[in-house]
């Protein structure tokens, strides 16, 4: 098995705040990665730098053996790298249909190109566009909220729809960043299980942060990184990092 994903040296200062601090890492191809720790001690922002919605002050972030560095958010979706953000970004008065539909974020000039085809053309396109949104509901089972506002959507379902909007620009890797906070705990074991089977069935790798250790000590988690301070202070498989009952104590706090 190969990495995806390489990381090396990698830092992020905010003034004096040491968000990322000399981190390096390597996500297997086909792996769910769980990035555990606690809070404010860089974990959102790793994601931000990797998906280029932040620039790193230095290091190496390499994609499929592609620098990531110096590349914008849209450019870095074009490589199959996708994610999700803590706070779920969906168009609230729009159909889950609708969100799924629209270019993602960042990415300017879609529409644009649509004025200099003939409207069967777009009309053509956009009906590839829906059959798409529903296969990946289909894929999710949650195709009868469809046609549902965002609005009146549970935390959990947001979750789901979210992931289903990502799905649309045909990831090889999605970082979902707390995929379950929000979500009331009888379904966050469900969204796991989806998240889960639906990385199996597209063949993903798919990195997690999570804050709840329970989610992720579990089998179907390959490999967890613990992270503290902007660093990377203990790795493992989830039974050995379990087993380490210092790093859970001095950074779980458990
Ligand atoms: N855009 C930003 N500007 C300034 N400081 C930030 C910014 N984003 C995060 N930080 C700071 O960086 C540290 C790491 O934050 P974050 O990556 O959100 O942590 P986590 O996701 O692990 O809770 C925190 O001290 C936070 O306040
Ligand atoms: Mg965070």
């Amino acid at each position: 098995m190969s990495n995806i994903l390489e990381i090396k040296n990698l830092y992020k200062y905010f003034g004096g705040i040491r968000a990322i601090d000399n981190l390096s890492m390597q996500v297997r191809e086909n792996s769910l990665t769980a990035l555990i720790g606690p809070n404010g001690c860089g974990k959102s922002t790793l994601f931000n730098v990797i998906s280029g919605v932040l620039k790193a002050d230095s290091g190496s972030i390499k994609f499929n053996g592609t620098e990531l560095i110096g590349l914008q958010p849209n450019e870095i979706n074009h490589l199959g790298l996708s994610r999700t953000f803590q706070d779920t970004k969906l168009f609230q008065n729009l159909t889950v249909v609708e969100n799924m539909m629209l270019p993602p974020k960042h990415q300017k000039g879609e529409k644009l190109i649509n004025i200099f085809k003939s409207k069967e053309k777009v009309d053509e396109m956009e009906t590839e566009l829906l059959d798409k949104a529903l296969d990946i509901l289909d894929l999710l089972e949650i195709r009868h909220m469809g046609y549902e506002y965002t609005k009146n959507l549970s935390g959990g379902q947001s979750k789901l729809v979210d992931l289903a909007r990502i799905l649309m620009s045909d990831p090889k890797m999605l970082l979902l960043d707390e995929p379950t906070a929000g979500v009331n705990p009888a379904l966050t074991e469900k969204l796991f299980q989806k998240i889960f089977e639906m990385k199996n069935k597209l063949n993903l790798t798919v990195m997690i942060i999570e804050h709840d250790m329970d989610v992720i000590m579990r089998d179907e988690v390959d490999y967890v990184f613990v992270s503290n301070l902007g660093n990377i202070v203990a790795q493992g498989i989830p039974k050995e990092v379990q087993k380490n009952k210092d790093v859970i104590e001095a950074y779980l706090g458990k």
